[in-house]
């Protein structure tokens, strides 16, 4: 019997070539671990009514942790559309499976490392290395939304609160709602987890990012719980800065940064932002974690522009792979595959499109593996 059970998660377009790739890596590196494919995406969507079927969930609910390329996601009318002419009555509702698969799971922590690997010609600025932890199960994503608002609830919000007032005057089907929730624990247990790893790494500074001088409810309990944690770790400095000053900041002096941590939607546009920083989205990875289970996955989406030409660049993914090697408690081949990975950006020989060359995703994934002995 293999040491670990891992989901493959290739998902649609480019997520097949990624994924691929990586396993050409994680091969050479030797781990001993059994694959298990698990269908999720766009296909089982139009085929199923389901982007991410039941038998996928049991499957999550019995490894150690999964990799996962990316999928496509459609608005609500398209995605009805596409459904196989059987479903199209069943008035089915599109939820994106990546929200779902972090909720369900309770993958509460979004980790995305930032880092500039010398020699990338499409870095910012070398030598960049930022973390960030965004919060990943709540916020503007907990998935309460209302379009149209339903008339009761535009009378009782019109009632408990003045602002809204104006709003309740509209027909309802002229406005939306989407619900921005967030809970002390939840806030709580994600600035852990970021001064925790400030601690474990020895990093210097966690800075809180938020925008708490105006959204003052979700943002101001959140900030509060952060300052409350914060005390706990006396010798890793913390400050913070409103998520549209932070974007300023970070593109002036990215080295200032160190560890972010952020709510959902401030993490996610930071992430985005940071990963540019540091070569684009061929270069972002990102961990789900939880408690029991963890999913590693590139930031990028399905790129269908890109899919089947393999010509993508798996470097966000194998990143993703080594941050899974670390998870699963084996930092030694995390290294190994980390340092490979940074070998043959710095000697420039191979370079998919993005890096301004014009190898192919195979080849990118073959030149690190051969630097693996
Ligand atoms: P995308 O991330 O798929 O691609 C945007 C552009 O980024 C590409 O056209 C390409 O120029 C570049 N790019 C992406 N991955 C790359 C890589 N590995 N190497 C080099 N360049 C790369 O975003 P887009 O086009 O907005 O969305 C396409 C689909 O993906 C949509 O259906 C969207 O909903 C979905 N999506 C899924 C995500 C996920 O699975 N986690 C995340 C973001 C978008
Ligand atoms: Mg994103």
């Amino acid at each position: 019997m293999s040491k670990y059970k891992i989901a493959w998660l290739p998902g649609d377009g480019i997520g097949v070539e990624v994924l691929d790739a990586t396993k050409i890596v994680l091969d050479k590196i030797g781990l001993d671990a059994e694959y298990f494919h698990g269908d999720i995406g766009w296909e089982f969507w139009c085929k199923e009514g389901d982007a991410f079927p039941q038998r996928t969930i049991d499957l999550l609910n019995n490894v150690d942790a999964a990799l996962f390329g990316a999928i496509t996601s459609k608005p609500m009318k398209a995605a009805q559309k596409e459904l196989v002419p059987e479903l199209q009555t069943k008035n089915l509702v599109y939820r994106s499976p990546i929200v779902r698969m972090r909720q369900m799971f309770d993958l509460y922590i979004c980790l995305r490392p930032c880092k500039a690997y010398p020699g990338n010609p499409i870095n910012f600025k070398e030598a960049i290395d930022l973390v960030v932890f965004r919060e990943n199960t709540e916020d503007l994503y907990s998935g309460v939304e209302f379009s149209p608002v339903p008339q009761e609830l535009a009378d009782t919000l019109s009632r408990l609160s003045k602002p809204f007032a104006p709003f309740s005057k509209l027909p309802v089907d002229q406005y939306a709602i989407s619900c921005k929730i967030n809970t002390r624990a939840g806030s709580e247990r994600i600035v852990r987890a970021a001064f925790d790893f400030a601690r474990k790494f020895k990093r210097k500074k966690v800075t809180i990012v938020h925008k708490a001088n105006v959204v003052r409810a979700t943002d101001g309990l959140f900030f509060e719980t952060a300052k409350e944690v914060a005390q706990q770790y006396p010798e890793i400095k913390m400050d913070d800065a409103n998520i549209d000053a932070m974007t300023m900041w970070l593109l002036k002096n990215p080295f200032n940064y160190d560890v972010i941590v952020a709510p959902n939607l401030y993490g996610d546009i930071i992430s985005d932002l940071c990963a540019q920083m540091v070569g684009g989205l061929g270069f972002g990875c990102s961990g789900n974690i939880g408690d029991k289970l963890a999913v590693f996955e590139p930031t990028h989406g399905s790129a269908p522009k890109y899919t089947g030409l393999n010509k993508v660049n798996p470097i966000a993914t194998i990143l993703a792979a080594k941050m899974m090697l670390d998870w699963l408690g084996e930092p030694e081949k995390g290294s190994a595959l980390e340092q490979a990975t940074a070998e043959v950006i710095k000697e420039g020989k191979i370079r998919t499109y993005d890096m301004n060359g014009s190898n192919t995703t195979t080849q990118m994934a073959q030149a690190i593996a051969s630097q693996l002995r």
